[in-house]
């Protein structure tokens, strides 16, 4: 086994769980040695490096090395530190220069642009040790976010309707699915869960019940078919209330469903009462119909709806409740600039 430091981005919560669950879907031996809001330390028997393409939650990954066995025979080398815990900093970086000297390497150090860390655009000819109190560890795999922006380029857009790439990722894996599995999104919209599941190859269903978008959704998809190796899928115009219609049986659902109106300013008590009662009803049917089908896991996203002097959100307690279902995690998630925050649960049907 060897000990890895993953770099977490932004909802370290939802990141470190992302790892556990896409590590133990794998079947990867591992064991999670430390983590906190910047980092997941886990030794890992053969990891294999699509890996960072399939998290969402996860930026770089750094492999542990011991100074004293340190092998770098140049000339000249140019390195830089993103520090994540500074306990053994000083010591480190003396034991770094005394190597370098030893070998009479020429250093040049590069420093990151901001806080002593470098962010993953920041690439280039040099090597990034990331350091975490005794650790020090070479970074090896670093998220592509060009990927993200040739995969948001397909053909239909909706920005009121999407779950970014990152957070498709991040649900989809917290479901534990894999590769060959099968997938529901009964709230489809324009495909952005269904898109990264394929990626994965994992074969969907997707439900939409707004004709255009069901159109914009069919049109995304057989855009990714053309461009990149997909697995199979079928998209059905109809509702997520009809699931059983549409689907006979899946391992899993993991969905972003409708949370209300879009609201750009704060709605007050009433209406914001108004969106909860309609939400809680779309809900229990909708997840009535899931538990019929779904052989795993439902990962389900229901939304705080804040007013003036509060917050209210759809009765999932009791919904969950009278279905009998069981709730394994439920995440708090804010996005940047929305109004709405979100709960992220995983359940068991
Ligand atoms: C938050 S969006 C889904 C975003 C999607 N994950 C994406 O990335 O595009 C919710 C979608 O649910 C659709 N919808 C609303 N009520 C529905 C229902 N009862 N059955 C199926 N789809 C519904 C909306 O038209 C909308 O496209």
């Amino acid at each position: 086994m060897k000990d890895y430091i993953f770099v977490l981005g932004r909802d370290p919560e939802l990141s470190v769980a992302e790892i556990k669950s896409y590590l133990k879907s794998r079947r990867y031996d591992f064991t999670i040695k430390e983590e906190n809001k910047k980092i997941v330390l886990a030794a890992i028997n053969n990891l294999n490096e699509k890996i960072i393409d399939e998290l969402g939650g996860t930026v770089k990954i750094a492999e542990v090395f011991n100074i004293k066995d340190i092998n770098i025979n140049q000339d000249k080398i140019k390195y830089g530190f993103s520090i994540y815990g500074y306990k053994n900093f000083k010591e480190i970086d003396r034991k770094l220069k005394d190597y370098f000297k030893s070998q009479k390497t020429k250093v040049i150090i590069k420093k990151p642009k901001k806080e002593n860390k470098f962010s993953p655009s920041e690439k280039g000819n040099f090597i990034d040790f990331v350091v975490y109190n005794n650790y020090i560890a070479k970074t090896i795999l670093v998220s592509d976010p060009l990927q993200y922006i040739k995969r948001d380029s397909k053909p239909y857009f909706d920005r009121l309707k999407v779950t970014s790439i990152r957070l498709s990722k991040i649900l989809i894996n917290l479901s534990g699915i894999k590769e060959g599995g099968s997938l529901l999104d009964p709230f489809c919209g324009t495909g952005t869960i269904l898109q990264e599941a394929l990626l994965l190859g994992i074969n969907c269903y997707g439900i939409e019940k707004d004709h255009k978008t069901y159109e914009g959704c069919k049109s995304n998809l057989t855009w990714l078919k053309k461009n990149y190796k997909t697995s199979k899928f079928e998209v059905f115009y109809g509702d997520a209330r009809e699931s059983s219609k549409f689907v006979r049986e899946v391992d899993c659902v993991v969905t972003e469903p409708y949370l209300g109106p879009f609201l750009n300013v704060m709605p007050d008590e009433q209406k914001a009462t108004r969106i909860k009662n309609e939400l809680t009803r779309l809900y229990f049917d909708s997840l009535k119909e899931l538990k019929k089908i779904t052989r795993k896991k439902i990962v389900f996203i229901s939304p705080i709806i804040p007013f003036r002097r509060g917050s209210t959100k759809p009765e999932m307690e009791t919904i969950l409740k009278k279905l009998n279902m069981k709730v394994d995690f439920v995440f708090n998630y804010q996005s940047p600039g929305n109004l709405i925050d979100r709960e992220i649960y995983v359940l068991s049907p």
